[in-house]
């Protein structure tokens, strides 16, 4: 007898975001690995059109509106999904947007307003998905955090605190969870080419890039793109079970600068060399 039962072929996953970006990546790529997904997110029609190409390409995918910064749409997201597509086996909490204010000129609500997304957002998912995960012994939860947690940025106070936050959650929810079968996992992405931050203007965008080079935060010019995080979040969600990837960081490989090393010189000595 296995120590932990096979995950089933088919898991249903419900995606917060998956307008864009890494949640749109993440949809495809779990449908494509034969999970129905649902796609929730604030612009719906976009979800819609991304769930009609799945279904075109033989997946199961559902559309919903979902603003998780509001209790009810994210209990009507959830009811929605597990009555078109089963029992949630896979939550992925990847909502979220940034603005390019100095903590000390943001606005005290547009401030909270950004943790209502990042952080209560992601436990309203918890609170509403993870009590049935428990009561059926499986399930993944993934919440998508940054690589500012390990290193902040200027600029993104209010998400650096939501993002460390965010941490802060997932790690006393993989404490609490030890041993139910549910596993939580937090995968921190560094910087991604996707829809956030496209809405800053270019001279703010240009004053941003200096400070975070001024303070080292601009090794090389690679982004990582949505599909190699949602590779991430697919591989976490599918380790086997009796294994738990608790905390994975994605960093978009720099290019090859160093010519590679000459081939090693042939080992002389060999049978027959150096007679005669
Ligand atoms: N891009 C990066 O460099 C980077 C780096 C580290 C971590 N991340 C994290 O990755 C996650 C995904 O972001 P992304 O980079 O893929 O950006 P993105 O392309 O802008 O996607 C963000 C998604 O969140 C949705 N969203 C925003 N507010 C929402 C709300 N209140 N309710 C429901 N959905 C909402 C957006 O859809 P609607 O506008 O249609 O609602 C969109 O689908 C975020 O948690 C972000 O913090 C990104």
């Amino acid at each position: 007898m296995p120590r932990f039962e096979p995950h089933p072929h088919r898991r249903p996953a419900l995606i917060a975001g998956a307008s864009s970006g890494i949640g749109a990546a993440t949809a495809v790529l779990l449908a494509a690995a034969g999970h129905p997904v649902a796609l929730g997110a604030r612009r719906a029609d976009r979800c819609e059109e991304l769930a009609e190409t799945i279904r075109k390409d033989g997946g199961e995918a559902l559309a919903h509106p979902l603003d998780v910064s509001d209790s009810g749409s994210v209990a009507r997201f959830v009811s929605a999904a597990a009555s078109a597509l089963g029992d949630p086996e896979i939550v992925v909490s990847g909502a979220g947007d940034l603005g390019a204010e100095r903590v000390h000129e943001l606005d005290s609500e547009d401030f909270a307003a950004q943790l209502q997304v990042h952080l209560v957002g992601a436990h309203r998912l918890v609170s509403h998905v993870v009590p049935g995960m428990v009561a059926r012994a499986r399930g993944d939860v993934v919440l998508v955090s940054s690589d500012v947690v390990r290193a902040p940025r200027t600029r993104m106070g209010a998400y650096v605190a939501a993002k460390n936050g965010v941490e802060g959650m997932a790690r006393a929810l993989q404490m609490e969870l030890e041993g139910t079968g549910v596993r939580a996992s937090v995968v921190r992405p560094g910087p991604t080419m996707t829809g956030m931050g496209m809405g800053w203007d270019a001279e703010t965008t240009g004053e941003v890039l200096q400070e975070w080079v001024r303070w080292g935060l601009a090794r090389h010019p690679y982004f990582l793109r949505p599909d190699d995080v949602a590779a991430v979040i697919a591989a976490v969600v599918a380790t086997p079970r009796g294994t738990h990837l608790t905390l994975v960081e994605v960093q978009p490989e720099a290019a090859v600068t160093r010519p590679a090393a000459a081939e090693p010189a042939a080992v002389s000595g060999g049978e027959g060399e150096g007679e005669g």
